[in-house]
């Protein structure tokens, strides 16, 4: 199924309002997980959805706290989501950390309490287009093993980072080789083999196998570097905030139970270095030199983090987006439970 960004927005509007979730929170939603299938990222864009729905049906979610600041002092605030929508919380974050980082040069915003948020880009970006350098990062449930351990103790807690100007840098990867949203979505293709290197068996033996990488263990990124990454993660978001550590966390796919995630919006204001004109000749000065490498064996170019999200949006506003028959699936049976007619 391939159906506009407009049309998808839409379609998951409605099925946010069929479950209740007030207006502007289901706007936001709606538009953050398209805004992540229009950069490819269909990993955290709508096959979401229909986890999300589930929780909220159940309870689990809070939709209608906006949270509380905790503390405030200088560029820092700690920031409760009681439970709240993730993105709706996280909308709140960003609004502080550029707030703050517009008086101090450089703030810290650490969220507790939340849920899942989707995509990391949507808040770094939220910052960078206010000018900030955007830093966000978060931690998930337990799905990855440390290395050289076998029992899951850490989220594929991502590490965000974008810089302000038009298509500019924009890293935002897991710190597992992959998210596991791109092993379900494996799954949702029908796939039953996944990339080596991408998860290991629940004994810690790496598999291709995607069901086996399901019941399995993620790997993280570069062995025991993305265990430091994630474990870095953890103290940003977790540690210093106050909430939920490792194993004391949920997740969207357990349920009766909160998820307690952490998340953090770390905003450097470009300005009090140097200006935003000189910022952006110099990000691509950097850019240019990167570039100018020979390619490998293989290659045809040499690309920057965000080059490959920055081109599929543009092929995606043009021809629309192509959902997975096992998203779809999902997301059908989820309009045909409320009631909500389904876009053709
Ligand atoms: N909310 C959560 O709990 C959670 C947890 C984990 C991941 N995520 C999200 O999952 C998404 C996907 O993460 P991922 O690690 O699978 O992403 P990925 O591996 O597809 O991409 C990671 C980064 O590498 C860059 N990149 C890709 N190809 C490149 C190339 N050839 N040259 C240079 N750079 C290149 C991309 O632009 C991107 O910035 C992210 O949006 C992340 O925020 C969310």
């Amino acid at each position: 199924m391939t159906l506009s960004s407009e049309i998808l927005t839409r379609f998951a509007y409605q099925l946010l309002i069929a479950t209740k979730v007030p207006y502007p929170k289901a706007e936001l939603v709606a538009k953050s997980l398209v805004a992540a299938n229009l950069r490819g990222v269909d990993s955290h864009g709508l096959q979401l959805l229909p986890f999300y729905i589930e929780l909220i049906l159940m309870g689990n979610i809070d939709i209608n706290t906006d949270g509380r600041v905790v503390t405030e002092s200088g560029g820092s605030l700690v920031y409760d989501g009681q439970n709240g929508i993730g993105q709706w919380i996280s909308e709140i974050c960003c609004g502080h950390a550029i707030r703050l980082g517009r008086d101090h040069g450089v703030s810290l915003v650490v969220s507790r309490e939340s849920n899942h948020f989707g995509a990391a880009a949507f808040w770094a970006q939220r910052m960078s287009a206010a000018g900030m350098i955007g830093i966000v990062m978060c931690n998930a449930s337990p799905l990855v093993a440390p290395w050289q351990g076998k029992d899951q103790r850490f989220g594929t807690n991502p590490i965000c980072v974008s810089v302000p100007g038009p298509d500019s840098w924009l890293l935002d990867m897991a710190t597992t080789t992959v998210a596991l949203g791109k092993i379900l979505n494996a799954q949702f293709h029908g796939r039953s083999t996944i990339p080596e290197g991408w998860a290991m068996d629940s004994d810690g033996v790496p598999t291709a196998d995607t069901q086996t990488a399901l019941s399995g263990l993620l790997m993280p990124l570069g062995g025991y570097k993305g265990s430091g990454l994630a474990m870095m993660a953890e103290i940003l978001c977790a540690v210093l905030s106050g909430g939920a550590m490792s194993t004391e966390l949920g997740g969207i796919r357990i349920q009766g139970q909160p998820m307690r995630t952490s998340q953090m919006f770390l905003a450097i204001d470009v300005a009090r270095f140097v200006s935003l004109d000189e910022f952006a000749r110099r990000m691509q000065s950097l850019v240019g030199m990167v570039k100018s490498s020979r390619t490998a064996t293989g290659f045809e170019e040499v690309l920057v983090a965000g080059d490959p999200e920055w081109r599929m949006e543009v092929e995606r506003r043009r021809d629309g987006i192509p959902v997975s028959d096992g998203a779809w699936q999902n997301l059908v049976q989820a309009a045909e439970k409320l009631g909500v007619s389904v876009p053709s």
